[in-house]
């Protein structure tokens, strides 16, 4: 998946004969999974239609700072294009609205925006041989760098002019990467390894029988996706489930009992940086699995239990430069037991959450936390989607890695 998957990319096209190349860099934005706007000065029209624009992106293309239509002027509002973006983009970029851009001159829609914006900026000049190499657009290309914009820099090869030399706008599909790479470079997660649990464990009775829970899995998925799309790369020890986890930096290990996960967090827990123990995992297993399907009988039948390996506790006992995140699940005293697991358990940060609260919990799409450091410092969260939840969980363990 790429890291431009639901991101909101404002595109602004300028009057270079580059510019028809940004229908293809639309669609390329669109196959990457992101949400396209494209703006445009007036002059740049006459290389390429709004119409074709529009069309790609799914979205009205404005060029002007209001327009009418048969019964209403519409203000083509630039300060909420500005904001809506997470990546303002403008390609091509002609030595005229470098130029604009540097000094702050605000007299079209894409230089307004542009001064508007609060997300990155980046540029993709385009330009003829000469005027490339002219001190004046050195100065705006560097002037522009300093401001913080990022420059995709204008490649070598043949020109419209005829000529040879540097000024071609950087291909689209070389714009997406820079892109792509550079929003990669700066994720907060990026070179960590995570291992996360999740799900339930099943322990065997017989053949075809086991004592299971009702976790669905989902809360642990939703802490693997948040914590790839921030870089990290993520192992997801799960029991049965039926979420999926697609993101090209979550690998899936399936396991069904407790003893599975325990075996697999050790084999994986030396080489990660934070684990996150979401499971649900069963505190007891019958002590002796029978070999044949149990028949039924007219007596009562007794399964005799035998507690597990308690997973958490024998990763907080092995602890080294690792962050420890458990969950705990409570129905009464809260706090207290959440307290004192982070203290028998050598943790860093417990999750908790209360069956008290409605929303919160087992196959539930939200969930209600409260989380606590090894200081007992507690934040207190809103019931919230378990997606947002998970926003919250990593925000917290990014904080804590920094701290
Ligand atoms: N856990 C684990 N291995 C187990 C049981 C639980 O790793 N065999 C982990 C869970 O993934 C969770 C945390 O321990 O992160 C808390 O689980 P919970 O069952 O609430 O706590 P327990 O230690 O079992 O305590 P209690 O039953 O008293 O609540």
């Amino acid at each position: 998946m790429s890291v431009l998957s639901g991101k909101k990319v404002l595109l602004a096209v300028t009057a270079g004969i580059a510019a028809y190349k940004t229908a293809h860099l639309v669609r390329l934005f669109i196959k990457s999974g992101a949400e396209v706007k494209v703006i445009m000065t007036p002059a740049s029209k006459d290389f390429i239609t709004p119409l074709t624009l529009s069309t790609l992106s799914k979205n009205p293309v404005h060029s002007t700072f209001y327009e009418k239509d048969e019964e209403n002027e519409l203000w083509n509002n630039h300060v909420e294009l500005g904001l809506w973006a997470d990546i303002m983009l403008i390609a091509p970029a002609t030595a005229n609205t470098l130029s604009k851009m540097t000094n702050g001159t605000c007299d079209n829609l894409v230089l307004a925006t542009y001064l508007s914006a609060k997300c990155p900026v980046y540029f993709a000049p385009a330009m003829d041989l000469d005027m490339y190499k002219h001190p004046s657009t050195k100065n705006s290309l560097e002037a522009l760098q300093s401001f913080g914009n990022c420059m995709i820099p204008a490649t070598s090869g043949e020109l419209a002019s005829g000529l040879v030399g540097e000024g071609r706008m950087a291909e689209p599909e070389d714009i997406v990467e820079f892109i792509e790479k550079d929003i990669a470079s700066k994720l907060p997660l990026r070179g960590k390894k995570i291992l996360i649990t999740a799900g339930p464990t099943y322990e065997a009775i017989d053949p075809v029988r086991f004592i299971g829970n009702h976790s669905s899995g989902k809360m642990g998925f939703e802490i693997a996706k948040t914590a790839a799309n921030l870089g990290a790369e993520v192992i997801l020890i799960s029991g049965p489930s039926f979420q999926k986890a697609t993101h090209s930096l979550i690998h899936r290990v399936d396991v069904k009992s407790a003893e599975d996960m325990y075996q697999a967090c050790h084999t994986y827990y030396a080489e990660v940086d934070v684990a996150i123990l979401s499971a649900a995992v069963a505190d007891y297993r019958p002590k002796n699995v029978a070999n044949q399907k149990i028949k039924k009988k007219d007596t009562a039948l007794t399964i005799e239990l035998e507690p597990t390996k308690d997973i958490l506790k024998s990763l907080g006992e092995n602890k080294k430069h690792q962050l420890l995140v458990g969950f705990a699940l409570e129905t009464n005293n809260e706090l207290e037991n959440a307290k004192s697991k982070i203290e028998r358990k050598n943790l860093d940060l417990i999750v908790l959450n209360s069956l008290r609260d409605k929303g919160a919990g087992f196959a539930t799409d939200t969930n209600k936390i409260t989380i606590i450091d090894a200081d007992f410092n507690q934040k207190e969260f809103e019931l919230k989607s378990k997606s947002e939840v998970s926003k919250d969980i990593i925000n917290e363990i990014i904080h804590k890695l920094h701290a």
